[in-house]
């Protein structure tokens, strides 16, 4: 997997971006607050189902996967037509979905994955079974350009208690640079939103950088979706890159960060649920 840019027969068009996700029917999160991201940052958004949620602002009440077949249908016709520039990885349920989307984008060849291991809604519900998670370290881990967990994401992974401190998220962002493979550019992105205090700081390592990334915490309850807007937003933008660039991934997450703190700041413009309101999608229009 290498982070090179863009390029296309047609080089005006937008990228082709696809989410393979779950659905989220409130649209704070998922598939749907995927597609208003890459729309939202030029890009041109395809979703791929990997799960179905009944769930609103406040909680998940129920899960639904597609039979793998299926769903290996769905990539597979999807690809087959569509030339994807990137790929973002959320909500995958069960081992059985994450080793049938690790195989197709194996297959395919895909370019310049984004991982977020999604383990459970902002509620606090399960979005991930248990026996999933060493699937997803084996099977998608090895495709992923950069992962993107919260900081309960990353305590599962590394199998300890959740980073706490500035310090436990640096040593946390180095223990998952050592998952992925180091033959090549691979980045981790460790987001601290769980984090209490007036900033909210993420780690984004490649092995050898270690680049912290404030920014200011916003007093609001509407944070659904935030993780599913980010990994989005780095998907759409990472085609758009200049190309060679060695600040490729880089630049994407700091603009993607960029564009999801306006999102965050904005949300209270929106009135959707009683719960963790989504973010808004689209800030920059309908002022
Ligand atoms: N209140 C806030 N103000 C500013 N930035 C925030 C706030 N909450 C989260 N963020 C930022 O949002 C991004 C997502 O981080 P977070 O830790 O919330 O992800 P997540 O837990 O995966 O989200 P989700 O619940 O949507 O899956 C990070 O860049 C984080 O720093
Ligand atoms: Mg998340």
């Amino acid at each position: 997997m290498t982070s090179s840019s863009y390029s296309s027969s047609r080089p005006q068009s937008p990228p082709n971006v696809v989410s393979i996700a779950g659905i989220d029917p409130s649209g704070g999160a998922g598939v749907f607050a995927d597609i208003k991201t890459f729309s939202a940052l030029g890009a041109y958004g395809c979703g791929v189902v990997a799960a179905l949620t009944a769930q609103n602002t406040r909680g998940v009440t129920g899960v639904h996967t597609p039979p793998v077949e299926f769903l290996r249908q769905q990539i597979d016709t999807l690809f087959a037509d569509v030339t994807l520039h990137a790929c973002k990885i959320g909500m995958l349920g069960n081992a059985g979905i994450v080793a049938t989307v690790a195989d197709r984008l194996s297959n395919w060849q895909a370019a310049n994955i984004v991982l977020d291991p999604v383990m459970t809604a902002k509620s606090g519900d399960i979005l991930l079974e248990s026996d999933a998670i060493a699937a997803l370290r084996e099977a998608l881990f090895p495709l992923a350009l950069i992962i993107t967990p919260n900081l309960p994401e990353a305590g599962v992974l590394l199998g300890e208690r959740m980073p706490e401190t500035l310090r436990e998220m640096r040593r946390a962002a180095e223990r998952l640079r050592e998952m992925l493979p180091t033959t090549s550019e691979r980045w981790v992105l460790l987001k601290g939103g769980h984090l209490p205090g007036s900033e909210s700081t993420d780690l984004l390592f490649d092995g050898e950088r270690m680049i912290e990334l404030p920014a200011r915490r916003i007093d609001t309850p509407n944070t659904h979706g935030t993780g599913c807007t980010l990994s989005s937003a780095i998907a759409a933008l990472l085609p758009q890159g200049q190309s060679g660039s060695p600040n490729l991934v880089e630049a994407a997450v700091r603009a993607a960060r960029d564009y999801l703190h306006r999102a965050i700041a904005d949300a209270g413009l929106l009135a959707v649920g009683h719960g963790h309101g989504p973010v808004h999608h689209f800030h920059g229009l309908n002022r």
